[in-house]
């Protein structure tokens, strides 16, 4: 699997997410189509797209600047909301100005898998002290992995370095309605990985957290409130729900720039709305009579009372 996301040759790379699990890579060499792009989950996950919003505003400082480049990374940045490693990278790389941001954006790459590796290590060795000495079945939802990420992984971090360690018994994955980034990104990852998984629909994830049947959730985040309420990929929240009642740890894996400190608490923080046609269809094919409405909220927000800990290449925060 190449890197999620790089610059070759003065474009953007990307893995297209829509294809997999089928392998594509395209070539990004405007804003239009990086804004596309970003709308169209061919580049998702937090942390991939604030390394996509920085290198956006790279290739938009080739042939502007001053307000017209401001605007492009206003472009960017507003491709979706929830996520806030978006806007945060695409306001750093325009401070670095037009001769600094690609340098500035290829720093926030390369922080970005330091930063998995530290956060894999940390969550392994934090659920060593929290679970029993024996191999582990983790609970995991939406993708959070290298594919989410420039290389490794959040919460698939975590499940990496369990792996490594030995400690590591099965990873159940919520296939992760209505784009299915479980069932299409995450169980590739796990399948390279050679990792024991078992993918479920995400009607299932609180049932098999009360049958005793995992010991711990670990999911990543798209942001963090400064109470430590986490917005990450709906369906998220029920599983905390169901973590705290069986009494097993709720892990949230995430790098420092997906906390936001200006987002006081979950109530702030927007949660993208996407089309009805993605619940309404499967496959590319309606499944819902003509005529049927749908509600698409593409996040939800777990408050922090059901975070056992927010895990962070620098940190291990109990809100
Ligand atoms: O809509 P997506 O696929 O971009 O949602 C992704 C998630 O919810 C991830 O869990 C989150 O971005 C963390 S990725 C390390």
């Amino acid at each position: 699997m190449p890197r999620t996301i790089d610059w070759r040759d003065g474009a953007i790379t990307l893995v297209d997410q829509t294809a997999l699990p089928e392998l594509r890579t395209v070539t990004i060499g405007t804003v239009e189509e990086l804004v596309e792009a970003i709308r169209g989950l061919v580049v998702r996950g937090a942390p991939a797209l604030g390394v996509a919003g920085a290198l956006g505003v790279a290739l938009a400082a080739r042939t502007l600047d001053g307000a017209a480049l401001a605007a492009a990374a206003e472009r960017i940045a507003a491709a979706r909301p929830t996520a806030v490693n978006l806007r945060w990278a695409v306001e750093r790389a325009l401070a670095a100005g037009p001769d600094g941001a690609l340098a500035e954006a290829l720093a926030i790459r390369d922080a970005d898998i330091a930063s998995c590796h530290a956060i894999g290590r940390r969550g392994a060795d934090l659920l060593a002290e929290l679970c029993e000495p024996r191999p582990l079945r983790i609970h995991t939802h939406c993708n959070a992995g290298a594919l989410a990420c420039v290389e490794w992984g959040t919460a698939l971090g975590v499940v990496r370095d369990l792996h490594a360690d030995g400690r590591l018994e099965l990873v159940v994955a919520d296939e992760t309605r209505p784009l299915l980034q479980g069932s299409r990104i995450t169980a590739v990852e796990l399948a390279e990985l050679g990792v024991p998984h078992r993918m479920v629909v995400d009607g299932a994830a609180a049932s098999i957290v009360a049958r005793g049947l995992v010991d711990a959730v670990v999911v990543g985040a798209d942001r963090i409130a400064a109470n430590g309420d986490v917005a990450n990929k709906i369906g998220t929240y029920p599983l905390a729900l169901a973590a705290a009642r069986a009494g097993i740890p709720f892990l949230v894996a995430a790098p420092e720039s997906t906390v936001d400190p200006a987002t006081a608490d979950g109530t702030q923080i927007e949660i993208e709305e996407r089309a009805g046609d993605e619940v309404l269809a499967l496959g590319g094919r309606r499944t819902a009579p003509a005529g049927a409405d749908a509600w698409n909220p593409a996040f939800d927000v777990t408050p922090a009372d059901l975070v056992t800990a927010i895990v962070t290449e620098e940190r291990t925060w109990r809100p």
